[in-house]
């Protein structure tokens, strides 16, 4: 029962019975950096963990739950994601499975459709994918902008996509505006101008698709570069279909991620380990494109920081599952299990440049991902099954 000295906010909950609890602080349990706890206990208040430990010595609460002896991870932190859009693009998808390949071109059928859809619609479709990726564990997710592409239509995506986040990324440079193909200089005068002072007040974050067919290494620098000094801080998509200058940029410009890296030189890998940017591997897009997977292995063994999340969106990767992509980055990158779980959740974070996700530890935000399954290991070892039993987000159970 709760005391009226407690109000909702800030009852205490212990959630008790957990086989095996990952908080990501190596300073507890097993000291490994999933700080792996066994017969462990989580208390809750409000909407932090204020305790986490060995459940026999867990203090007295308000509320209990009996986790029934399942594994308790943090919430996933998907950290790359474009969710304001309409429309699908399953003929694309069907034509690249009987052999055509990828190229950036297909963002603009999505463009085109996006442009043309209603504000309800387009905040229908964010609250739909948003409520599938929670049942599916993902309780912090980034999102861009990037299929709109005018002054207007970035700004609505933009406003959209802050109704449900903080993490809001200011993507104009997805691709060259199809009313600019033959100004591409023209473009990215509007990106860095107008377009760039209309969406700054509702983002975060400022992301460039680098890459033969979008943006080259010296307009995707002065684009990140009029953004920082917006107040936006600089992400990229980074060698994602070819070898190119947009990982060292990354690190030059200290951005917070390089996201894709696929095609990497020893030179790249070597800038990642020497700076703060984490690379971020989106599997679901290799998966959806049929291409060669990023080699997580060799970045992590050159010490690089890796975060794994979705890139759902509907051309490259129209998955919103953390949970299959941690199945495919163990089965097809190299990573461990724990090395994938960490990815999912402390990676993400840090991708974010946030240490109040990810992780479980006294002062983080109480959001926890319950599994029916003993150990988070399961995650990989039984890819393509529902094991997302229970959810909280900020201290409130949602699923
Ligand atoms: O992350 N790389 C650029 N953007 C998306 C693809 C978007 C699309 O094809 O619609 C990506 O893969
Ligand atoms: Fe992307």
């Amino acid at each position: 029962t709760v005391s009226p000295a407690h109000s909702a906010s800030t009852a205490s909950t212990l959630i008790t019975n957990i086989a095996a609890l990952v908080t990501n602080d190596p300073s507890s349990g097993d000291g490994s950096p999933l700080g792996l706890v066994q017969d462990a206990a989580v208390v809750i208040e409000g909407d932090r963990v204020v305790w986490t430990g060995d459940q026999s010595k867990a203090p007295a609460t308000d509320n209990r739950v009996d986790a029934e002896g399942r594994a308790v991870v943090p919430g996933f932190v998907d950290s790359h994601s474009h969710l304001v859009f309409a429309g699908d693009r399953t003929q694309e998808f069907n034509a690249r499975m009987s052999g055509r390949p990828y190229s950036a071109g297909g963002i603009r059928t999505t463009v085109a459709a996006t442009r043309a859809a209603s504000d309800r619609e387009l905040e229908a479709n964010v609250t739909r994918y948003l409520a599938e990726a929670l049942r599916q564990g993902t309780t912090t997710f980034e999102t861009k902008s990037g299929y709109g592409l005018t002054v207007e239509d970035e700004a609505r995506a933009l406003r959209v996509a802050a109704a449900h986040t903080d993490e809001v990324t200011y993507l104009g440079a997805h691709i060259v505006a199809p009313e600019f193909a033959e100004d591409p200089a023209g473009y990215v005068a509007l990106v860095t101008g107008e377009m760039l002072d209309a969406c700054a007040p509702h983002a975060r974050w400022i992301d460039v698709f680098c890459e033969k067919g979008a943006f080259d290494g010296d307009q995707a620098r002065a684009i990140l570069t009029a953004g920082k000094a917006k107040g936006l801080h600089p992400r990229i998509h980074a060698n994602q279909l070819s070898y190119g200058p947009g990982v060292q940029l990354a690190v030059e410009l200290d951005a917070a991620s390089a996201d894709h890296c696929t095609h990497l030189t020893d030179a790249d890998v070597d800038a990642l380990a020497g700076g703060r940017t984490v690379a971020t591997l989106l599997p679901g897009a290799e998966f959806s494109t049929r291409a060669a997977w990023p080699d997580a292995r060799r970045l992590l063994d050159a010490g690089v920081t890796v975060a794994l999340s979705t890139d759902c969106n509907p051309g490259s990767s129209f998955t919103s599952s953390v949970p299959f992509c941690i199945a495919l980055a163990v089965r097809d990158m190299g990573m461990t299990p724990d090395e994938a779980v960490w990815s999912a959740t402390a990676g993400g974070a840090a991708a974010l440049r946030r240490d109040d996700v990810g992780r479980l530890t006294p002062g983080a935000y109480a959001d926890l991902t319950l599994l029916d399954a003993p150990s988070h290991v399961h995650l990989a070892y039984r890819p393509g099954v529902p094991l997302v039993s229970g959810v909280w987000r900020r201290g409130e159970r949602v699923v």
